[in-house]
């Protein structure tokens, strides 16, 4: 098949790059790593999540970062919202502030379910359904976290109708599009491809991206394998930041700045300047105090330096 001729990143880093950061991260630091962001040219960015502050403490600012940053036009601004509660404090600003779209977060996975949001596949489902509805009757958006679509910490691997299950439940209470997540970064090309092609009975080609973990080291292959059947929306993190705190030993999403090479690399279109999106990732990882775990970011940064 022809690969696609373009594709649309969002940078998950703002979000699932900073959960999992034990140190505090100011709201300051992760508003102008949105900024960086958005200047470096991603048009869609996952900035924070309002879930509970004793489940994810880094979180807690989620209002703060909201109202703080200064939004570009044409840039979609996505939260993640797990129930009424998350989707209400969301909303609580006044419009302007108010995220472009939400995200409700599942898994194919029932350990995981439980682990991560407290309650069971079917339950989940009902907890985001009056979510999705009161979004779409406010005129934001609703995308779809799908977990654990190729393994699980707690449950192993994971077979492909596990995760068709989940987006035909996902798709019958009105999400719009859905992420096919790799949350532990076990996946290898052909077992992504199996998850998305689960995925691809229920959602059009153009409603489902890639979310890969890159534990093993195989996020960019299996990005591959996911362009191989057409998908061309992917979530990364600059600097390769990520991980779940309830997916213990995953590490970071894949990094943007190792896609946007690969991509640029390959003839396809992602609107990205890479070499400010280097500079995004080396803004927010000397706020870690650490070194972007991005390939391409150390090698174009040597370049630079030689
Ligand atoms: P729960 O304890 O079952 O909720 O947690 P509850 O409804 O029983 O409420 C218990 C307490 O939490 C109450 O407070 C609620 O008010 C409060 P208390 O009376 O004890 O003081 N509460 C909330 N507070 C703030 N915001 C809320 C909220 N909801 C309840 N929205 C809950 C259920 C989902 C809230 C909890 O399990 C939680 O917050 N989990 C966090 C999960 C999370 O953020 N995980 C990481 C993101 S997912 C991810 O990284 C995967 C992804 O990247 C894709 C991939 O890689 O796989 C997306
Ligand atoms: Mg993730």
């Amino acid at each position: 098949m022809k690969l696609p001729s373009q594709v649309k990143l969002v940078d998950v880093g703002p979000r699932d790059g900073l959960q999992n950061e034990k140190q505090p991260v100011s709201a300051d630091i992760k508003i102008g790593l949105v900024h960086r962001l958005q200047d470096a040219g991603l048009m869609e960015i996952e900035v924070t999540s309002f879930v509970s502050p004793k489940w994810v403490p880094q979180m807690a600012d989620n209002a703060e970062v909201m109202h703080g940053i200064v939004r570009k036009p044409g840039v979609r601004y996505s939260v993640l919202t797990p129930n009424m509660k998350g989707f209400e404090a969301a909303i609580a600003a006044p419009r302007e502030e108010w995220p472009d779209e939400i995200v409700v977060f599942g898994a194919a996975s029932e350990a995981f379910s439980q682990k991560n949001i407290n309650c069971s596949i079917a339950e989940s489902i009902e907890r985001f359904a009056p979510v999705v509805a009161a979004a779409l009757e406010k005129g934001i958006r609703v995308r779809g976290a799908m977990s654990c679509t190729v393994g699980c910490p707690y449950e192993g691997e994971i077979a492909p109708a596990k995760v068709g299950y989940l987006a035909q439940l996902m798709k019958g209470i009105g999400v719009q599009r859905v992420d096919v997540a790799d949350t532990i970064g076990v996946g290898t090309p052909r077992k992504v491809q199996a998850a998305m092609e689960a995925t691809l009975a229920h959602f059009d080609v153009d409603a489902i991206s890639g979310h890969f973990h890159d534990t093993y080291g195989q996020a960019l292959v299996n990005t591959l394998a996911a362009l191989e059947l057409g998908v061309w929306n992917f979530q990364s993190s600059s600097a390769g930041l990520g991980g779940c705190p309830y997916a213990k030993g995953a590490t970071g999403n894949v990094a943007t700045e190792d896609v946007v090479y690969m991509l640029h690399g390959m003839g396809i279109a992602t609107g990205i300047d890479l070499d400010k999106l280097i500079d995004a990732g080396v803004y927010i990882s000397e706020a870690l105090g650490r070194e972007p775990n991005s390939r391409a970011s150390k090698a174009i940064r040597t370049k630079r330096a030689g």
